[in-house]
Order: structure tokens, then C-alpha cells, then sequence
């Protein structure tokens, strides 16, 4: 079973560059209320490693690309998020990892809630067993 739940992002444009629209409950299937990237990161330094208890996330790099791991507790899946129109959503319950950043890359998230430290789960083993029961 695929993970990858890619959004229909439409990149607009022409000679004088991109430009890509992303809409509450519309391409971004929630509504927002937070926005976060992070730029910055390494090649060999992953970040993520987590899943959120409620938390529904979309994410695109819109430089740059990295890799996305998920897993949710049977099934893993992974894709490269390398443009700017292609955002995928991280359901809650969905561990996931982001590997192998690229010097440019911004990686984008939006989010359907605030941040709440109280949504994580940090510990993979937690997780698995959380998954076990859901
Ligand atoms: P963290 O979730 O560990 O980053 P990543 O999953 O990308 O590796 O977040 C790093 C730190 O930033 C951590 O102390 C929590 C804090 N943080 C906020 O304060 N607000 C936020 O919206 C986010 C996403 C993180």
C-alpha cells in the first residue's frame, strides 16, 4: 500500500519564472494555521523522526529536494520531493524521516494546527506500538 499521497499542485508561469498557488481546503486539503521551513540542513544530517499524534502536514521543497521516508508501522514508503509542485501529505499516525537535503534545499510545511510538542511521538518504539492498537 502506497503512502504517498501527492496534492494537485498546479505550477503557473512563464518566461519571467514559476510561480506555484497553494489554498486552504482547496490544493492543500486542510486549512492552515501554521507554515514552517527549514533551510539550512545537510546532506548527511536527517531530521524528522517523529509522527504526530493529530497533526495533518503537507509538504513541498520549494528549492532544492531531500527525501521523504514514512512508515506507518507495516508499510514504508519514500519519495523524493524535487519541485517546487510536487507536495505530498503527512497524515498523522505516519512516521516520517527526511533525508539526503540538498545544499538549496527549503522545505516547506504547512500545517493544520499549532505547534503542540504534546502531538509528538519521538520514540519509534512507542510508535510501533501505538500503531498496533489504533
Ligand atoms: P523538530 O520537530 O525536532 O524538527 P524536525 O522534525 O524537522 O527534525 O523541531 C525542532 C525544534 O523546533 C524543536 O525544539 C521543536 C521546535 N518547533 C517549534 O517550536 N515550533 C514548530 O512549529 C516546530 C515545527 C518546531
Amino acid at each position: 500500500m502506497s503512502l504517498i499521497k501527492l496534492l494537485d499542485i498546479k505550477k503557473l508561469g512563464d518566461h519571467r519564472g514559476h510561480l506555484v498557488v497553494l489554498e486552504n481546503n482547496k490544493s492543500i486539503p486542510f486549512a492552515i494555521k501554521r507554515v514552517y521551513y527549514l533551510t539550512g540542513t545537510q546532506a548527511g544530517v536527517p531530521r524528522g523522526f517523529h509522527a504526530h499524534k493529530e497533526l495533518t502536514q503537507a509538504a513541498v521543497c520549494v528549492s532544492g529536494r531531500c527525501l521523504m521516508k514514512m512508515d506507518d508501522g507495516i508499510n514504508k514508503d519514500e519519495i523524493w520531493l524535487d519541485s517546487s509542485d510536487k507536495a505530498i501529505v503527512i497524515d498523522k499516525m505516519i512516521w516520517h524521516e527526511m533525508h539526503e537535503f540538498s545544499a538549496d534545499c527549503v522545505l516547506l510545511v504547512l500545517a493544520d494546527d499549532y505547534y503542540d510538542e504534546e502531538d509528538y511521538i519521538r520514540n519509534y518504539d512507542v510508535f510501533l506500538e501505538l500503531t498496533k492498537h489504533a
